[in-house]
């Protein structure tokens, strides 16, 4: 759609933004999508109000930024597999997502991108906490920076996943199946370098990050536990208060979230759709000819 005016408005110190006066259910135009990436990389989590998104224009949507990941153990919605319904009954005691993570980092190829939108909110509660782990690298000693941006940590679904792990137990609302048998472990860097604004930012994760590689798990569980605490220190976070139509969209590459879980015996409907890395394409080598 042409001739939107984008107006951006920070929220927090670390990060956050808010985008008013853009109509995310009509097809954007490349400007549009240009400046929304722009301040997607910038502020590591944007927010936008008043949406209208069937599942199909969320779906159309988020493919103008990637393409669209399939949870492998939450079942999406039927006929729509990339748009997974985050839903806690009045009846679930526990919710999904309900502690400081960044999501699917128990991939080879995590996911760059969450976009998450609201269709029913409890009459109070159920807020998001962001937290930026660039500005939890940036607040870090040099010494410490130093070591931390030469080692790698193992990632792997099997504990949060596994029939005891949070996001696993029963509920009536999701359909979440156990990792079963052998689950992958994929190496990732402790320190990331975001690829579109260079700016380094810390990539372990409370939920998938199982040990440093060369590590034991023993060995790594002081440092793990030291970052996992200083990685959640407020003045790096912001906190998203949803109303119906509200819409985040958050850079997971850079940003851990917490869904509050703070509304017992209330409903929560939300909608996620969740952004793959681009596939690289490899020049085909020049033909040579005989
Ligand atoms: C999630 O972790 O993707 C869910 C976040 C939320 O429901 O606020």
């Amino acid at each position: 759609m042409a001739g939107q005016t984008l107006r951006i408005q920070r929220v927090a110190g670390a990060l956050g933004a808010e985008i008013s006066g853009v109509d995310l259910s009509r097809p954007l135009d490349a400007a549009t999508v240009a400046t929304i990436r722009q301040a997607f990389v910038e502020h590591q989590v944007i927010f936008f109000r008043d949406q209208a998104l069937t599942p199909e224009q969320q779906i159309a949507f988020g493919r103008q930024f990637g393409p669209l990941n399939i949870h492998p153990y939450v079942k999406g919605m039927a006929g729509h597999p990339e748009v997974m319904e985050v839903i806690k009954e009045p009846s679930d005691k526990v919710n999904f997502g309900g502690g400081w993570h960044s999501d699917m980092s128990f991939l080879e190829k995590p996911a760059i991108a969450s976009v998450l939108y609201a269709v029913e909110l409890p009459d109070w509660g159920g807020d998001t906490l962001f937290a930026s782990q660039a500005a939890a690298y940036d607040a870090l000693s040099p010494g410490l920076k130093q070591t931390l941006d030469g080692l790698n940590a193992i990632h792997s679904a099997s504990r949060e996943y596994s029939p005891a792990g949070h996001s696993a137990q029963k509920r009536s609302s999701m359909n979440v199946s156990e990792a079963e048998g052998v689950v992958g472990e994929y190496i990732h860097p402790v320190v990331l370098t975001h690829p579109e604004t260079g700016r380094k930012a810390l990539y372990v994760n409370p939920a998938f990050t199982m040990r440093f590689e060369g590590w034991k798990a023993r060995e790594s569980k002081a440092l793990l536990d030291f970052l996992f605490e200083h990685c959640r220190y407020e003045a790096f976070t912001c906190r998203f208060a949803w109303r119906p139509g509200s819409v985040a969209m958050w850079d997971n590459r850079s940003v851990w979230h917490f869904a509050l879980n703070d509304y017992p015996g209330q409903r929560r409907h939300m909608r996620r759709v969740t952004i793959d890395p681009a596939p690289v394409t490899v020049a085909s080598p020049a033909l040579s000819h005989a």
